[in-house]
């Protein structure tokens, strides 16, 4: 069984030029299949308002969304470093309100780590969770939870203006304690400065192929009824979508010939124990079943 990642081999990791793969999870299910197939970290990202619960942006998602999301993410990938997105106004509000928000996120939650959006701005929060134990990864670039003060999702730090606040903001977010930063949206030869330019590993969306690692949406990647594959930066490798689109309907038609269910489907009369119905063959199922076969009603038995 692989080792769950520490924020130390995450840094290490970089060091060796050894990238790092995180994909979102947001159920038992998506961790199960992402830790199965190897993925370093699951981000419980406020993404989650997008593509499951179904939102336009992620400002309506609330830390009782990401507790239970994270929750079931975490009993799903259990030797997976997960990190949780603070919700939109869960931190920057008050330093107790900020520690509070994120303790739950990791005593509820049961995450490793939390994400914030921000930079410089936020940095005395996230030197403030670092010190109560918390590991924090910054965000910054594209910030979806200030989609509206940024006008819209756009390329981040095309002017030199911009570049050089990004850059100013990876560094005091490092400054800070954060032990990784996600980098949104922004110009590939940007990002790979601002890589090379800090210590812990910068992971990108959007931003090229100079980062320490990479980071996707879950829903994305595989098609399943995200409205955002068509996204530049995102590469489709798989299209569930349409094969359980497929499925259902052919469940739908079944039904409605009677071609579903069959007789390999049904329960006969002997086949009343829970190993029946479950398809187990031990003893005491054995047992109950022949138990059963005695059963008779008004004189007929029923086999
Ligand atoms: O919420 C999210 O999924 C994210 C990633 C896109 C980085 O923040």
């Amino acid at each position: 069984m692989r080792k769950r990642l520490t924020i130390t081999s995450m840094k290490k990791m970089k060091k060796e030029r050894n990238a790092i793969s995180v994909l979102t999870a947001y159920d038992y299910p998506s961790a199960k299949l992402a830790e199965e197939a190897g993925i370093d970290v699951i981000l419980v990202g406020d993404s989650l308002g997008n593509v499951v619960l179904g939102y336009d942006t992620t400002i309506p998602v609330t830390i009782d969304d990401i507790v239970y999301h994270t929750r079931a993410v975490a009993r799903g990938a259990q030797q997976t470093f997960i990190v949780a997105d603070m919700p939109f106004m869960t931190y920057g509000i008050g330093r107790e309100s900020t520690l509070r928000n994120a303790a739950r996120i990791m005593q509820e939650g049961g995450a490793q780590a939390v994400k914030l959006e921000g930079g410089a701005d936020i940095a005395s929060d996230v030197a403030a969770l670092v010190k109560a134990g918390i590991p924090v990864m910054g965000h910054i670039g594209l910030t979806p939870q200030s989609v509206h003060q940024l006008g819209g999702y756009k390329v981040q730090g095309k002017l030199d203006q911009e570049a050089e606040k990004l850059l100013e903001d990876a560094k005091a977010l490092e400054d800070a304690g954060a032990f990784s930063i996600v980098l949104e949206l922004v110009t590939e030869p940007l990002a790979t400065l601002i890589s090379q330019s800090i210590s812990i590993p910068v992971i990108g969306i959007g931003a090229g192929r100079g980062c320490d690692g990479q980071v996707l949406v879950y829903h994305d990647i595989l098609q399943y009824a995200s409205p955002y594959f068509e996204k530049k930066f995102v590469k489709t490798y798989a299209d569930i979508g349409s094969t359980i689109r497929n499925a259902i309907s052919s469940y739908v038609e079944d039904v409605k010939s009677r071609a579903f269910p069959e007789e390999a489907h049904s329960f006969q009369a002997s086949q009343t124990s829970v190993g029946a119905i479950y398809g187990g063959s031990d003893k005491a199922a054995e047992d109950k079943r022949q138990q059963d076969s005695k059963v008779s009603v008004k004189g007929v038995k029923l086999t």
